[in-house]
């Protein structure tokens, strides 16, 4: 099996189940990552889990240091990686606490250091992101939903915003004409690094509310982690069935 990794948000701050074998605290020539590198035996195989945003969870998304963080993992010989990220909902069939692996992206970060071609030790190319998300992982992920008998949605287009602050509904209309089906604020430039250094790279997007302005009143932290808990107890099996499939 090609050496996984699985990079965990909001609500996945620490895999239970992980057997830790040795944690890696990498020095990066971009600065420091979100937090040690943790190599540990989940259901009887070696992954290396991250947590993005720091454990305890304490950076923001537009503060995370996704060129460390994809770096770090390229260093320890890292070829497969699962994101994990919790999501808005935009499209009717994305509730809360529902799954999707999203096919495609729409970027509307900014100001976010997002490539590491732009120097002597990485030229400046032009990657295709066509398809940003590896299809092949991608697919395994889906046949693992079934095995475990979830169910998610096999395709979707992220947005992701810059946050931290959620969106206006306004925002949230434009996007669904954009054609986003849920709004995130990691999945890029993760996604876009990882292509870079050739690594594939898949996402579960767990849907933790509705997105502004698709339901009635505010969109409230305690909502967001009651239904997170329930999509990630579902995210754990699902992961438990990929590992088992791969
Ligand atoms: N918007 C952006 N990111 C999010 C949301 C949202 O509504 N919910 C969880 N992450």
């Amino acid at each position: 099996m090609a050496k996984l990794a699985i990079i965990g948000g909001t609500g996945l701050t620490q895999l239970s189940d992980l057997t830790i074998i040795k944690r890696d605290k990498l020095t990066t020539p971009y600065g420091a990552p979100s937090a040690d590198f943790i190599t540990g035996e989940f259901n009887h195989k070696e992954v290396i889990f991250l947590a993005r945003h720091g454990n305890p969870h304490t950076i923001a998304p537009h503060k995370i240091n996704y060129r460390a963080n994809i770096w770090g993992l390229k260093q320890l010989g890292v070829e497969h990686i699962v994101a994990v990220a919790a999501v808005g909902g935009i499209t009717a069939e994305m509730v809360p606490a529902h799954i999707a692996i999203p096919d495609q992206i729409i970027d509307y970060t900014h100001s976010r250091l997002h490539t590491f071609f732009e120097d002597e030790n990485y030229p400046v190319t032009h990657i295709d992101f066509s398809y940003p998300y590896n299809q092949k992982l991608r697919a395994a992920l889906i046949i693992a939903a079934s095995h475990a008998n979830i169910s998610i949605s096999p395709m979707g287009t992220y947005g992701c915003t810059q946050g931290p602050r959620l969106e206006t509904a306004a925002e949230i209309n434009r996007m669904e004409k954009d054609g986003c089906n849920v709004v995130g604020m990691t999945g890029m430039p993760e996604a876009g690094l990882a292509k870079e250094l050739e690594m594939d790279y898949a996402a579960i997007s767990v849907i933790a509310n509705w997105a502004a302005g698709k339901t009635e009143g505010e969109i409230t932290m305690a909502d967001i982690e009651h239904n997170l808990h329930a999509g990630m107890a579902n995210t754990a099996l699902l992961l438990k069935a990929f590992i088992d499939l791969a």
